[in-house]
């Protein structure tokens, strides 16, 4: 996006992000979960937190559900006001993990070209976590009854009924939720995150 702003310098910080890192024990990530709702994101988003967390991580969720109450308050779902939320989560996920801790984000993020750009917002650290379980798995859970409220007619602009979801292409890992169990799905993000983003 073009910085409206005029009469502004970047500053450095004084702590170089290798200290941050050490301090850690791991570098910043982003781990951009993205699928249906009622796949698994936020589930599976918590309990990676909590077991990294324990582990020692610093580490941090950030939840559609919940950032949809504050700082995307004034955003709908429209195709303009989703793209407004993930840009906002991108820039806010990339300061976390610029700050040294790993970041799950749990949004649906339907659009590809969205995704794309949060991950330029922290390119060497942002991962693309396919949380995938279709939309007959997603229906069937239907954990919030949104699905039946949608189907009808309730609720317009409804990923996956009334307005689209573009898988990813090309993810950097699909943890198949609609068949492994919560736990197996845990298994692969933790050994992922352990491989991927920890000190050697
Ligand atoms: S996103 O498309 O902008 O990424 P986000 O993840 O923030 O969506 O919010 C999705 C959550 O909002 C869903 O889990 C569901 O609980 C709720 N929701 C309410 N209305 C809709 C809708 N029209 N489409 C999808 N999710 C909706």
């Amino acid at each position: 996006m073009a910085v409206k702003s005029t009469n502004i310098t970047e500053v450095a910080h004084r702590i170089d992000i290798q200290a941050r890192w050490q301090a850690n024990g791991h570098r910043g990530a982003v781990l951009w979960f993205t699928g249906l709702s009622g796949a698994g994101k936020t589930t599976l988003a918590l309990e990676l937190e909590n077991r990294l967390f324990n582990k020692g991580f610093n580490v941090y969720v950030l939840d559609g559900d919940n950032v949809r109450h504050g700082l995307s308050s004034d955003l709908g779902f429209s195709h303009s006001d989703r793209t407004e939320n993930i840009r906002r989560i991108g820039e806010v996920a990339a300061l976390f993990a610029d700050a040294g801790a790993i970041v799950i984000t749990a949004f649906i993020s339907p659009y590809q070209s969205d995704r794309e750009q949060a991950r330029q917002a922290y390119p060497e650290g942002f991962r693309e976590i396919f949380i995938d379980a279709d939309l007959e798995v997603c229906e069937r859970r239907d954990p919030k009854g949104l699905y039946e409220k949608a189907r009808k007619g309730e609720i317009p602009d409804f990923t996956g009924i009334s307005a689209p979801y573009e898988a990813p292409s090309n993810p950097d890992l699909t943890v198949d939720s609609g068949d492994l169990t919560v736990d197996e799905s845990l298994q692969i993000l933790m050994d992922y995150v352990e491989e991927t983003f920890v000190l050697k």
